[in-house]
């Protein structure tokens, strides 16, 4: 299974490949597939993993009928001027502006490399790079990695902590009230909420090569491509952490409310503690606090405003469109996705602290978060929370706004979007002209095939 985001391994790089013959692609990935780490490996010291474009499946010439088997958000690629539309991606956003993604042709796989340290990592990277080039394979982009202390993204917030549980995973009989999701929402071969075997790339049975892989068992004569497998979303996202802090500054009167008031747009504190357990202070106790709702505790967003990040990505109990605390529940279940993501970039304080980062001088560097979530189903999933709840402007009864953090609020021929409201009694406050704190530098939709489906996809050819 494809669960794994080897946090122990602190080092990883992120290289783009593109084949340019086919039969040599194929070579190498046969070379490549019994290095492949699988989630049964405990702890490895490096591990590999991979990941295709469609255009890498396409150029490696599958089956038709197994290519036309492929969602078609995966086959059209995260820049087709629809799939764009969904995202947002227009503006400081546009694909036009990428540095990497915007011709989905160039770039076939992601091979993603973790390492204990740096110097073993550029060993790894070297050793695969080499291989690579062996066989004809080109590398196009390197994308580093860097996780920051304490587990923080670069504004300074810790992230990382909210995942849905997969139900066959859970071990622990004591979860007691903790929600758990089938793994059929995130990965392929398994039944989703629907109870339906997850949509999967299928291949006809009698293909050449085909008896590696499982049968389907819902569909006879076909088997099943997918198992074990996921479709990737990638977005290397530019964070504006200099921009983010200096306009909180202007909103407030001092270092406390300007932490206070970016914790309302986060919904957590920069610990980690859910604003909707602790409203006034963050409580430490709290830090990795993941089992709770709104619907009881916070239905009017006082506490956490219902605009925040973290609530228009997760509403969990209370969507409000939806009439009861079950329904928003139920409805809310067929949106999550599993984050896998790590940040990039020199952070402006090496240990994170929020005052040397407030206090801080632009640098100009480039830092951010190469954002990676695993689905099943790229539309209901990811592109329904990216265009349903992070740049709807009128998610939650607002008018004017977008997620605060991520939002992309200028979209040409769309509504502005550079309010943030935050509910208060007696009346509300509501944050004006906030800019783009977030940038989308490149991106793309993988395929992360399975053990048995990377066989397949390196031996097949046509009779
Ligand atoms: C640079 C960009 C981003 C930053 C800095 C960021 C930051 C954060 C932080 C600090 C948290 C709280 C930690 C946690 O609950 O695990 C969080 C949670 C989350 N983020 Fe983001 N995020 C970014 C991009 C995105 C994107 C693009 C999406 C999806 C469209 C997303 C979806 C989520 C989800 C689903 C959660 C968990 C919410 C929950 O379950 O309560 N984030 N993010």
């Amino acid at each position: 299974m494809a669960i794994r985001g080897h946090g122990h391994l602190l080092s990883a790089r992120y290289l783009l490949l593109q084949f340019t013959d086919s039969a040599n692609g194929k070579a190498y990935l046969a070379e490549l597939e019994p290095l492949i780490t699988t989630a049964t490996e405990r702890k490895p010291d490096v591990a590999r993993q991979l990941a295709f474009t469609y255009s890498g499946l396409q150029f490696l010439q599958l089956p038709e009928r197994t290519l036309g088997s492929f969602s078609r958000e995966f086959r059209e690629g995260m820049t087709e001027a629809h799939r764009q539309f969904i995202l947002g991606d227009f503006g400081e956003h546009s694909p036009d502006n990428w540095d990497w993604g915007n011709n989905p042709s160039e770039i076939h796989l992601l091979l993603m490399l973790f390492a204990e340290g740096e110097e073993d990592l550029q060993q790894l990277v070297d050793q695969e790079l080499t291989r690579a080039s062996a066989y004809g394979v080109k590398h196009q982009v390197s994308l580093p990695t860097a996780m920051l202390h304490d587990q923080k993204e670069h504004f300074g917030f810790r992230d990382d902590i909210s995942r849905p549980i997969i139900s066959e995973l859970v071990k622990d009989k004591e979860l007691g009230t903790t929600p758990t999701f089938p793994a059929g929402e995130f990965i392929m071969g398994y039944k989703n909420l629907y109870d339906e075997y997850a949509p999967s790339p299928l291949v006809e049975e009698t293909q050449q090569g085909a008896e590696v892989l499982s049968g389907h068992p819902d569909l006879p004569g076909l088997v099943d491509l997918g198992r074990n497998g996921t479709y990737l979303v990638f977005r290397q996202l530019k964070q504006e952490v200099f921009l983010f802090w200096e306009y909180l500054k202007s909103q407030s009167s001092s270092m406390e409310d300007s932490i206070a008031l970016a914790s309302k747009m986060v919904g957590r504190w920069p610990d980690g503690s859910p604003l909707v357990l602790c409203p006034f202070k963050n409580d430490p106790s709290l830090a990795q606090a993941n089992n709770f709702g709104y619907w009881d505790e916070d239905r009017d967003g006082m506490k956490c405003p219902i605009g925040a990040h973290i609530r228009r990505t997760n509403p969990r109990d209370h969507l409000v469109t939806e009439t009861s605390k079950k329904d928003s529940t139920e409805m809310v279940a067929k949106h999550l996705m599993l984050r896998k993501g790590r940040p990039y970039g020199n952070p402006v304080s090496k240990g994170m602290v929020l005052n040397e980062i407030l206090a801080a001088e632009d640098d100009g560097e480039d830092r951010g978060l190469h954002f990676i979530c695993m689905v099943t189903d790229i539309r209901r999933q990811f592109e329904f929370v990216q265009n349903n709840w992070v740049n709807f402007h009128k998610f939650g009864g607002s008018e004017e706004d977008a997620d605060p953090l991520i939002g992309n609020h200028y979209q040409e021929g769309s509504v502005v979007t550079d309010r943030f409201s935050i509910p208060r009694y007696p009346v509300r406050r509501r944050l004006e002209n906030l800019p783009n704190f977030v940038q989308v530098r490149g991106g793309g939709y993988f395929f992360f095939p399975g053990k048995k489906a990377l066989q397949f996809i390196s031996k097949y050819h046509e009779d």
